[in-house]
């Protein structure tokens, strides 16, 4: 259901001549990915169309799409077409969305070039785009064709985006025994590239199983959103990014947790002690907490969290363990601000 997911720099020679063979293609990247692969490009992708949308998470628009989709359509790809989506998450996204609507559907290959879509968003079919301030408001479920994930791509990574995709991993901490054990018992920096390269695979097999299980988000598949129901409210409303703001999300819902008596102590003590040492490794940019009652207004417009009124997180319980939490608008806020005392 995934589809294939390789992992290693050899991939893209196993994989990129094959994939490229025998039909019209379209490569959607950014501005950054595109100027700073330019052998890369040149190697597999020579006689293709190459979209190259300008970065950031601002070009995750509707218009974009458009764009994107009147590009395709002149260039005059078929139904055994091929659209290559090389870069982030805002790449992968919108190009499995735009994959995804024409002609009903055409074959996508994800190739990510950061840390945080190599561990998370280019796995499970998620796509979308921002709609009217609401994150991923438009989106369908459409699993990559195959995901091609080569660590060589991180090397021009910013410090920034390698704090980024820190965020997700320890969302992992928080779900799986496996990170947690390896990120709990890490000597050295949590920021080390090398070192968070080791962990795209196990990153990749959770997701991989929880989708498996749960394609569509009806259960098993909601774990995965730890930590974003307030770390979107606190991306919406700071500007800061997507990784950053699930670092300081999962801190706060785990803490609400404990003191909800929803997670159990020591096991979020020792949590929140990595996510401590995240945050202290990989600092967010400056979040001004004294404004966080307000941007937790934000989590109303989460299509994911509103049930009944309630606001509606997923939390770690224990070792391998999580569950949803749900709690009336008033008192979420309450205990995510109580919660940012200790930060
Ligand atoms: N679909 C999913 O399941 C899922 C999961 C998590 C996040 N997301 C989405 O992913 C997006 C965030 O992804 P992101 O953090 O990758 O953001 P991004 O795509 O904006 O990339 C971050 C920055 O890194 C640059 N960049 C990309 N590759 C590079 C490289 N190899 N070297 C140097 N710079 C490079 C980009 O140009 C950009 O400036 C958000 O829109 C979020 O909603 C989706
Ligand atoms: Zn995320």
């Amino acid at each position: 259901m995934t589809g294939m997911i390789y992992i290693g720099d050899e991939v893209l020679e196993r994989r990129l001549p094959a994939l490229t063979a025998g039909q019209k293609n379209f490569v959607l990247t950014d501005s950054n990915v595109y100027a700073l692969y330019p052998e890369f490009f040149g190697k597999y992708f020579a006689d293709t169309e190459i979209f190259v949308l300008p970065a950031g998470e601002e070009y995750k628009n509707f218009q974009s799409l458009y764009e994107i989709l009147s590009a395709i359509t002149k260039a005059g790809l078929h139904r055994t077409s091929r659209l290559f989506a090389v870069g982030g998450g805002v790449v992968g996204d919108i190009g499995g969305l735009a994959a995804a609507l024409y002609m009903r559907g055409i074959s996508c290959v994800q190739i990510p070039t950061t840390l945080l879509a190599q561990v998370d968003s280019s796995v499970g079919g998620k796509t979308a785009v921002d709609l009217g301030g609401v994150k991923n408001v438009v989106g369908a479920f459409y699993q990559p064709r195959e995901v091609l994930i080569a660590p060589m791509f991180l090397k021009t990574l910013p410090a920034r985006e390698i704090k980024c995709g820190l965020g997700e991993i320890v969302k992992y901490a928080a779900l799986s025994g496996e990170i947690f054990d390896i990120l709990e018992t890490r000597d050295g920096a949590l920021t080390d590239l090398r070192f968070l390269m080791t962990l795209i695979e196990a990153c990749v097999r959770h997701k991989a199983r929880v989708v498996e299980a749960d394609e569509k988000e009806t259960g098993e598949r909601k774990s995965l959103n730890v930590g974003h129901t307030t770390g979107h409210a606190i991306e919406l409303s700071s500007g800061l990014s997507h990784g950053e703001c699930v670092l300081y999300g999962t801190w706060l819902e785990t803490k609400a947790a404990i003191g909800a008596g929803i997670c159990e102590r020591d096991y979020g003590e020792r949590l929140l002690r990595i996510l401590k040492r995240a945050l202290l490794e990989a600092p967010a940019s400056p979040f001004d907490f004294s404004k966080l009652a307000d941007c937790l207004d934000k989590a109303k417009s989460d299509k994911k969290n509103t049930d009944d009124g309630k606001i509606k997180t997923a939390v770690a319980k224990a070792k391998n363990e999580w569950t949803s939490f749900a709690l009336p608008f008033d008192e979420y806020v309450t205990a995510i601000v109580k919660a940012s005392e200790g930060l």
